[in-house]
């Protein structure tokens, strides 16, 4: 490898171009603020990754609000409630009625390609599939970034403060010593099967349905196109299922009185999404700022990361434009407890909300019991089905 390096400069380097740095991007560039984002992947290849797709009222506000794209109105799909289903009984809960509120249906990687779409429409500087990426001089108010970018030139990019918006595997956060973080973290004993299907919707809304064989969740994508999950082991192979066994299982998992049978149709992609609850204190570290999953991460059943990122986001934003506006760093200061706040709201709900609709691995039949307790206290109450609704639609003063 040459040592010859080009120097960049910039006023915020972020490392990361998924949907919590290119959304801060965005927003810095429309202050007048300079950023240069740095992703490992390429374009195509983020388009192509799926995951959640349930946008609370103030992310899509960030989206067509700010001028990032209006598709989110035209091809998301309002919801107006769910429905919690335990051993094949639904319990609508409706978000509109409870709280006056409701979430939009609209696909995290479309979420990605309206906001990569506008940074270039804006003159955005990305550098796609980049490695060797190395982040130094965190403690000082000069740091750096060097990285060799995709036509093999390294460079170094100066910076008055960089931003770790690189995922859950984030090597920004890893930059940061052992001494001066805390990691708080628990895993889960099982996993979800994702799968998307060639066939029409099952029903209006999306199912979280417990049963004794485990959790399943129908999602959809489009008229055509669904998104189903299955609580599987975490070592599961996704290539000893095919579509039968898979619609099978689907299929058991939801069964009930009602007679309630999922439309089925051919498999075309399927994967395997490990459980984890993680949270780093503080998302500070001298000039470097942890946005999103680099911060954070939840399991997907409450649908919080893509939401939870955006709200980090929501409040970097206006202190990082205030502190090169005025000089103001106060913004900048209480970045970690203001954003750590919500963080640990959403990282409640996650958790709550998994464990109430997951069998666990050989699971006491005491526990689950208590957990249909749980599901009817919770679903046949007005305040527990608003406390529901509250936390999936997203707390007041998030909106
Ligand atoms: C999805 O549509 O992929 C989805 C929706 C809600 C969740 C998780 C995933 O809680």
């Amino acid at each position: 490898m040459s040592a010859q390096r080009t120097v960049l400069a910039t006023q915020v380097g972020i490392v990361g171009g998924g949907p919590a740095g290119l959304m801060l991007a965005h927003l810095l560039g429309r202050a007048g603020i300079g950023t240069v984002v740095l992703e490992a992947r390429d374009k195509d290849t983020i388009h192509a990754t799926h995951r959640a797709g349930i946008l609370e009222a103030a992310t899509v506000e960030m989206l067509a609000g700010s001028g990032v794209d209006g598709r989110v109105l035209t091809e998301g799909h309002e919801h107006r409630g769910t429905v919690l289903r335990f051993e094949g009984e639904s319990r609508r809960i409706d978000f509109q009625e409870l709280v006056g509120h409701s979430v939009r249906l609209y696909p995290q990687n479309e979420v990605f390609w309206d906001l990569a779409n506008a940074r270039e429409r804006d003159g955005g500087d990305i550098r796609w599939s980049v490695t060797d990426t190395e982040v130094l001089d965190l403690t000082t108010d000069r740091p750096a970034v060097r990285f060799t970018d995709a036509a093999g030139e390294r460079f170094e990019l100066r910076c008055e403060f960089l931003v770790g918006a690189d995922g859950s595997q984030s090597i920004c956060r890893r930059a940061i010593p052992d001494e001066e973080r805390t990691d708080n973290f628990i895993e889960y004993p099982f996993a979800w099967f994702g799968i998307l299907a060639e066939a029409p919707p099952s029903a209006p809304e999306l199912i979280y349905s417990n049963s004794e064989h485990g959790f399943a969740l129908v999602s959809s994508r489009s008229e055509t196109v669904q998104r189903m999950y299955f609580q599987c082991d975490p070592d599961e192979d996704v290539d000893d299922w095919d579509d039968e066994r898979i619609w099978a299982e689907l299929q058991r998992r939801v069964r009930g009185p009602d007679g309630l049978r999922l439309q089925e149709g051919p498999i075309f992609d399927k994967t395997v999404l490990k459980f984890r609850s993680y949270v780093c204190e503080p998302l500070r570290h001298g000039s470097l700022f942890l946005v999103g999953d680099a911060g954070h991460t939840v399991p997907p059943t409450g649908a919080k990361g893509l939401n939870l990122a955006f709200c980090d986001v929501r409040v970097l934003a206006p202190a990082l434009v205030e502190f090169f506006r005025s000089g103001d760093d106060s913004g900048l200061a209480g970045y970690s407890a203001q954003a750590l706040e919500r963080v640990w709201k959403a990282q409640n709900f996650s958790y709550w909300v998994t464990n109430l609709m997951h069998t666990q691995p050989g699971e006491n039949p005491f526990n689950q019991k208590r957990r249909r307790g749980e599901f009817r206290a919770v679903t046949a109450s007005e305040h527990g089905a608003a406390y529901f609704a509250e936390s999936y639609t997203g707390w007041p003063g998030d909106r």
